[in-house]
């Protein structure tokens, strides 16, 4: 697979001529239901979707199978409701925490995810750099654009790594990488052992190098500015695999398939763990006795996520064992899968996660407008959790308890 800039100049050059007719055709281009102001995550949402080609919006937003665990990551934050106090001095407010000995400036952080690149140029350096004028941590994907040096070299926070195990050698290296670059943390994700069926990807033929047919030159032709991005910046890679002596376009195919070691387990956890020096986290847990497992195996905490999503398409929601699995550990516990509010991260707070991870909510911002725009959805946020303590009288998030949620929050959400 190939990917040159002959390729995207004759395929993006041509659908931004077209992209001047159309525009002129009034196809395509700003809707009736994109907000004149984002004022909150979704609002972010319509701006991304306004901006990107529908094959690139749908690789970012869609979920495996029929979608039912992307709608139910969202929908269970309706079966959940606030209860506040009242009568207490709520003048002074906190939502800075401290995780593994690190501080920062809210109970959230970016996720990893892949091909930021195709979403903004350097769109990996675009998230670390708002992550970090922020005070938050920013984690790195192995299916990056930009490498693990170079975003290292960019960065003046708190970096983490996410690893990818297509092959052990091969993580070794990107481990060793990792170290060498000062990564504070390693996220171990767990739950990509096979593919997800993502159907839109399949529907649309997204594939890294774009293919072009004639949808995707028109997707392209409607979206003038993202396709003049591409054209200005060229196709993203997956940087890691990208050096300037060689392109190992098979290692980045693997990525873009997300074809795995699906031989990876407990065993192989306990190499990683003598492997990495630094703090060690298994992302994609959604049983209480597998996160035991993980700590017992020397993990330091555990991400409960379903991947957003896309990968089981009827996966429980990771809320509904965060209660039991915070009676069964002391470790950190962070979250993740479906948190587009700051009163969702309130209630996962309330329920005894520690910090909660943003992927497509920061990834809107980005889509959107760069650095800016996920400068401005974590602002958002940050304003959206402070109003929230605010309301239910509970003015630091280390004081958050599940008495400030329905009383029988907890037990509905149990498996
Ligand atoms: C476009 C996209 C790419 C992703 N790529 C990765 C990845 O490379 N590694 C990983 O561990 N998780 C990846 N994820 C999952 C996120 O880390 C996170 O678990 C998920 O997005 C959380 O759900 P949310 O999008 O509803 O916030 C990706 C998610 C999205 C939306």
């Amino acid at each position: 697979m190939g990917i040159n800039r002959r390729d995207v100049v004759m395929g993006v050059g041509g659908a931004l001529v077209g992209g001047l007719v159309a525009n002129r055709l009034g196809v395509g281009g700003t809707s009736a239901s994109v907000p004149a102001e984002a004022l909150n995550v979704m609002d972010y949402r319509a701006l991304a979707r306004d901006r990107l080609p529908k094959m690139v919006f749908d690789f970012m937003e869609g979920g495996a199978s029929n979608e039912r665990a992307l709608a139910h990551n969202m929908a269970v934050f309706d079966r959940i409701n606030l209860r506040p106090r009242r009568l207490k001095d709520i003048s002074k407010r906190n939502q800075s925490i401290e995780l593994f000995g690190r501080k920062q400036a809210a109970p959230f952080m970016i996720a990893p995810t892949g091909m930021n690149g195709i979403l903004w140029p350097e769109g990996d350096i675009a998230l670390l750099k708002a992550a970090h004028a922020a005070g938050l941590p920013f984690a790195l994907s192995t299916a990056s654009s930009s490498s693990i040096e170079e975003v290292a070299q960019a960065s003046t926070g708190d970096h983490w790594f996410q690893l990818y195990v297509s092959d052990r050698a091969l993580s070794q290296t990107l481990v060793e990488r990792a170290q060498a670059a000062q990564y504070s943390t390693l996220v171990l994700t767990s739950d990509v052992a096979i593919n997800g069926l993502r159907e839109r990807d399949v529907r649309n033929g997204f594939s890294l190098p774009v293919k072009y047919s004639a949808s995707t030159i028109w997707d392209g032709m409607t979206h003038p500015r993202w396709s003049m991005d591409l054209l200005t910046h060229g196709m993203p890679q997956m940087g890691n695999f990208v050096s300037k002596q060689a392109t190992d376009t098979n290692k980045q195919a693997t990525m873009m398939s997300r074809s795995m070691d699906a031989t990876f387990d407990w065993a192989a956890l306990q190499w990683l763990r003598k492997l990495w020096k630094g703090t060690l986290l298994v992302k994609g847990i959604l049983n209480a006795d597998d996160a035991v497992r993980c700590v017992a195996e020397g993990a330091d905490g555990v991400i409960l996520s379903n991947h957003g999503g896309r990968q089981l398409g009827d996966a429980i929601s990771p809320l509904q064992v965060l209660a039991e699995t915070r009676s069964k550990i002391t470790q950190p516990i962070l979250i993740d899968s479906g948190y587009r509010r700051g009163s969702d991260i309130v209630k996962a707070l309330a329920l005894g996660a520690n910090s909660v991870l943003l992927g497509r909510a920061t990834l809107y911002g980005l889509a959107a407008k760069g650095q800016e725009g996920v400068a401005d959805v974590i602002k958002i946020l940050m304003n959206e959790i402070d109003n929230t303590l605010a309301q239910i009288e509970c003015p630091d998030v280390r004081d958050l308890t599940p008495d400030y949620l329905t009383d029988d929050s907890a037990s509905m959400l149990k498996v």
